[in-house]
């Protein structure tokens, strides 16, 4: 068996492999997965390499996580000092001098006036606080019948129960039912295949995608309702980029309404949409703004909650009155990861990496452009920055899909993976993240493996 230089020999997939593989559990379904299983051991810049010494372009930054690159030594060297001063604080009795610096340094780099940050661990805990924190705050601030959370089908906010209550996915969903009460879901905007049977063509549809909201809102009684939550740019419906309009036409809907506008930008955030934010990428500051992934580079598990001010401050009063914000995790503020998320932040900011997603994302959108063309099965490109995607279909001028039985887009991604890329694959959609280090020949070679992969599918059918 070859090892890839460096590591141990591990000696799983031929040796006592149902021994090994019934050991742990992993997110693909087990069977399957054990006829082929993906072990990685080691990694470098935008490449893995496997178990078995094969090398893998990273065309999706792990998942939309490793921002900076992999074996970033300025990450690691800020790891290393801050274990050697202090790798613990306690989380119920203080913070710690780097959680606080990192807290300030986020309030600097994100829009308008979100400058309160409460820290987690990852995307689900992240955003199951911000739906706690909106519920808090309209209580605190006299609308305790202010509740319901409002997000889109196909959407992804996490794991746990309150954050998958929010989610849209089915799939995931109906297996954990039931689930918490209070959540109600609208249609995302697609506009390739829009659920209300229009056409955008420069906003003529009227945005019913985000005017139906307000319906709904009316419907459901504005004194119930206490937050919108959205990904700006929805990831697993395949990557849903929505017009310029929509997420402004939120922003009103919600101040009419006294209703918490909540980001999650545990995917857009941290420069891969080409701005630090997404919400600078649109234009429109939420209430609250989740972020995860990307922020940690993928070093040490941190996510964050920022908050604007005039929300954060209900937060701040009396202890008879006010028991601050309720909720917390045991390793919330961790040192260790707050510190190696203020050296992703400042690879990001000193090398300018917003930038090179912005140029780097122009130039992968050129290379989809021009495999479209080639091959007549893409029926849309889709996202911004370093975070995009392609739509397949059999028929383009009438949308027509691949059938089901095809499985078109994961046989693409799957035979990518083969070709040694890894990219993010659905029936009927893949997408790329890779990391906003990735340089234009490292596209270029992205972009190669996956041409060669949509043609040796095509070829197969
Ligand atoms: C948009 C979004 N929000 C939240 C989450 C949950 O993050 P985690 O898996 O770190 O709990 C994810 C994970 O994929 C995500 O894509």
């Amino acid at each position: 068996m070859t090892t890839s230089p460096g590591i141990e020999l591990i000696s799983v997939a031929q040796t006592s492999e149902e021994r090994f593989l019934r050991q742990i559990f992993v997110r693909d379904q087990m069977a399957e997965w054990s006829k082929h299983p993906l072990l990685m051991a080691k990694a470098d810049g935008v490449c893995y390499w496997d178990v078995q010494g094969k090398r893998y372009l990273d065309a999706l930054s792990g998942i939309y996580v490793v921002s900076v690159g992999h074996n970033n030594r300025r990450v690691i060297e800020a790891i290393h000092k801050q274990f050697d001063v202090l790798h613990f604080s306690p989380p119920m009795h203080g913070s710690n001098p780097v959680a606080v610096q990192l807290a300030n340094l986020l309030a600097e780099l994100a829009p308008g006036d979100l400058n309160t940050t409460k820290f987690e661990c990852g995307g689900a805990e992240v955003t199951e606080a911000a739906i706690k924190l909106a519920r808090q705050y309209h209580r605190l601030t006299g609308n305790p019948g202010k509740y319901k959370m409002i997000s889109r089908y196909m959407s992804w906010h996490g794991s746990t129960m309150g954050s998958l209550a929010a989610s849209g996915l089915k799939s995931r969903k109906t297996v954990n039912e039931p689930l918490p009460a209070g959540f109600l879901h609208v249609f995302p905007p697609t506009c390739l295949r829009c659920p209300f049977g229009k056409q955008y063509d420069n906003a003529q549809c009227g945005i019913t995608c985000a005017t139906i909201i307000e319906q709904t809102i009316e419907m459901e009684d504005p004194a119930t309702v206490a937050a919108i939550m959205v990904e700006p740019i929805g990831h697993t419906g395949g990557v849903i980029d929505p017009p310029p309009e929509y997420l402004p036409l939120l922003r009103e809907i919600c101040d009419r309404h006294n209703i918490l506008l909540i980001f999650d930008e545990v995917i857009t955030g941290i420069g891969r949409t080409g701005q630090m934010f997404a919400a600078q990428t649109f234009g429109v500051t939420p209430d609250v703004l989740c972020t995860g992934k990307g922020l940690s580079g993928g070093f040490i598990p941190i996510s964050a909650m920022i908050v604007r001010k005039p929300i954060a401050d209900a937060f701040w009063g009396p202890i008879e009155t006010n028991p601050g914000f309720v909720e917390g995790h045991t390793n919330e503020g961790h040192p260790v990861a707050c510190a190696a998320a203020i050296a992703v932040l400042r690879e990001i900011v000193e090398r300018d990496l917003c930038r090179n997603a912005r140029e780097r994302g122009a130039q992968l959108r050129a290379g989809f452009e021009a495999l479209a063309e080639k091959y007549g099965c893409i029926a849309d490109i889709r996202g911004k920055g370093l975070f995009l995607a392609m739509e397949f279909a059999e028929d383009v001028p009438t949308l027509r899909r691949f059938p089901a039985s095809v499985n078109f887009g994961v046989r693409v991604g799957q035979r990518a993976l083969q070709n040694g890329l890894l990219c993010r694959f659905d029936p009927h959609w893949i997408a790329f993240g890779p990391p906003l280090v990735t340089t234009a020949e490292q596209i270029d070679e992205m972009l190669a493996v996956l041409d060669r992969s949509l043609g040796e599918v095509l070829n197969d059918l």
